[in-house]
């Protein structure tokens, strides 16, 4: 496994996004620890995709408890239902809020936080981990970022074989 990503840093979302995918899924190939893949993960989007903030947030006892992630430092525990994440956990729906400051409940980690994308990773119909990706300036993702992200989430997914 090559531990580095390579990308050509003048393309844009979508170049980066494609060049990057492949890479992230030999990174994590053949390593069965989660921490560790999630790390790397992590890592590879804010490298490759400048995002202000991306990170992963675990289920434990029904609460988002903070995992890998890359940027500012972060609220540790969201419950079921509260901020961006706790809703998308509580919906099992992909959630893309363009303006924070207008979503009902949003968890303010950075004022600098304008936008913000959160996955759920479903594992036989359940929440098991969300990816959170925060940009900061208003209005940043659509459903390209929702489309390539969900393949990091299907990546994701595949952590849990056979469950
Ligand atoms: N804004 C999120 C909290 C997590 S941070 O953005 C890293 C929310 O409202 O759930």
């Amino acid at each position: 496994m090559a531990e580095q990503i390579l990308f050509d840093r003048s393309g844009d979302r979508i170049s980066r996004y494609r060049e990057l995918i492949p890479q992230i899924r030999s990174l994590v190939t053949g390593e069965p620890d989660l921490i560790a893949n999630l790390s790397n993960i992590a890592a590879a989007l804010k490298s490759a995709m400048d995002f202000f903030w991306v990170g992963f947030y675990i289920v434990r006892n029904n609460q988002l408890v903070l995992g890998p992630f890359q940027g500012p430092v972060a609220c540790t525990r969201i419950a079921e239902g509260r901020g961006v994440c706790g809703t998308a956990m509580k919906l099992k729906q992909t959630l893309i809020v363009a303006d924070v400051n207008n979503f009902p409940g949003h968890i303010a980690c950075s004022a600098d936080s304008k936008s913000e994308i959160v996955l759920p990773v479903l594992v036989n119909e359940e929440v098991v981990i969300v990816l959170d990706v925060d940009s900061d300036q208003p209005n940043y993702f659509d459903k390209t970022d929702e489309e390539y992200l969900g393949m990091i989430v299907d990546i994701v997914k595949s952590f849990f074989p056979g469950k």
